[in-house]
């Protein structure tokens, strides 16, 4: 099993370039299987959702060429069933993506109920309901979710949360019905914009995406297109905040600053400088970050996906910070973690109340999910003395080369795989 042992105390400092983003790529590659042309997919994230989904593409009869780490060319021509039924595909939330895509050519999919990080319930009756408003039926059996229509026709949906995941699955399955779709109280995450462009690309006719209503022609087929994912915010956010917890100076390359609005603004309230590019952000940290309030919102409000990052941050910052989730109602699993790094935190409902510590000490512990996983080596990354944390396969889904990228910019962090590693690790770097 790998894990991270990393030596804490270091400011990070230099650059970093952000990769594409995981979770626009992932929709993408799902509707890239919606022509039998060859679309061409490049800065895309070489994490392990990615290559999961890729392989369950290949599995249903697509041809995929990885030209390189970060690109990929896709032909759907040769699909032969529309039955997406593997093991690992359940472990990747987006396997959902490949129902709208599969519906939307071929009328038909089944595909397995996804999984995805424990962070809460996470139903699909939205995902559901626009696919029945476009005329498919759909079943759930023997953990499959299966749907079907003669044939799909356009239809207004007004979503009952505002759901990314929904928003985009029927975009998919509405951009090869016929006649007319609108998605009202639609989600306006930068991805849901991406995919769109990149479905536009293909020939789909989708206009308002980015605002709370998307309005979808539906056009007789999609053509090849070429197509490059856009940064990846998160991943861009969580670099801030490592530099922000570390007292770092660090610029954040090949970012789009205006999707990172929400981390910049929470950012400078607590005390930190920031200077703004045209494709890159500058975080300059200070010793004495200050507390605040945040609470997660649909964008442009505060990411719930950068959550764990800054509750991190606020644990080693002067006086009370209050963190109330909004979107999923199980993702303070790393207070309990953080704790044993001295952290003091209550969690009250979807509330964390954080009173700030001078400094955290590090422990053994282990990455819940995905994001709080990364919060935790920032924890590492300014904690006294060595931590490991397990369970990093949550991490390696959604962050490419991350230890890889911390090291450049100076930080003490090792994967390992064993016990001795461990100790070869500690008597290198003292
Ligand atoms: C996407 O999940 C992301 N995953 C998540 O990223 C991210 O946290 C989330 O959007 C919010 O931004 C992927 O893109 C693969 P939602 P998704 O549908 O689409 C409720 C990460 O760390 N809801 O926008 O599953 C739901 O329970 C991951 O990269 C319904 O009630 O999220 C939640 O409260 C974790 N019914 C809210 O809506 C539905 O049918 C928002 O969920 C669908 C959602």
């Amino acid at each position: 099993m790998e894990q991270y042992v990393i030596k804490g105390g270091t400011p990070l400092k230099g650059e970093v370039e952000i990769s594409g983003a995981k979770n626009a790529a992932l929709a993408i590659l799902a509707a890239a299987i919606m022509t039998d042309e060859t679309v061409t997919v490049t800065n895309l994230p070489d994490v392990r959702d990615i290559n999961v989904l890729l392989q369950s593409i290949e599995g249903i009869g697509a041809i995929v060429k990885r030209e390189s780490r970060n690109s990929v060319k896709i032909n759907g021509g040769t699909i032969r069933s529309v039955t997406v039924d593997y093991e690992y595909i359940k472990k990747i939330r987006a396997s959902y993506y490949l129902l709208g895509a599969l519906l939307g050519r071929f009328n038909e999919a089944e595909v397995a109920l996804p999984g995805g990080c424990d962070i809460g319930t996470r139903p699909i009756d939205q995902h559901i309901k626009g696919f029945k408003a476009l005329g498919a039926e759909v079943v759930i059996e023997h953990g499959m979710i299966k749907t079907k229509a003669e044939h799909l026709v356009g239809s207004h949906i007004y979503m009952d949360v505002v759901s990314v995941g929904a928003t985009i699955n029927i975009m998919l399955a509405a951009a090869l019905a016929e006649g007319s779709t609108i998605i009202e109280n639609a989600a306006k995450e930068p991805h849901v914009v991406d995919v769109a462009n990149m479905l536009n690309s293909m020939g789909a006719n989708i206009k308002g995406a980015g605002t709370d209503v998307i309005r979808i022609k539906g056009v007789e087929k999609l053509h090849k297109t070429e197509y490059s994912v856009i940064p990846d915010q998160i991943e861009a956010g969580t670099f801030m905040f490592a530099a922000a917890a570390t007292n770092g100076n660090v610029l954040v390359k090949n970012v789009i600053p205006k999707h990172l609005e929400a981390i910049t603004a929470k950012l400078l309230e607590i005390g930190c400088t920031i200077e703004e590019y045209d494709d890159a952000v500058r975080v300059i940290g200070t010793r004495d970050l200050r507390s605040t309030q945040v609470k997660t919102l649909p964008y442009p409000g505060y990411p719930t996906d950068m959550q764990p990052q800054i509750a991190v941050t606020l644990a080693i910052s002067k006086g009370t910070s209050i963190v109330t989730e909004s979107i999923f109602e199980n993702r303070f699993k790393y207070v309990a973690e953080l704790a044993r790094m001295g952290a003091n935190i209550k969690v009250e409902g979807n509330t964390a109340i954080i009173d700030g510590v001078e400094q955290l000490t590090g422990a053994e512990i282990s990455a819940p999910d995905l994001r709080a996983g990364a919060a935790l080596v920032i924890a590492a990354l300014t904690a006294k003395g060595f931590t490991t944390i397990d369970d990093i396969v949550y991490i390696q889904r959604g962050y490419e080369n991350f230890e890889g990228k911390l090291t450049s910019l100076g930080a003490c962090i090792e994967k390992v795989t064993s016990e001795k590693e461990i100790q070869k690790f500690k008597l290198k770097v003292g």
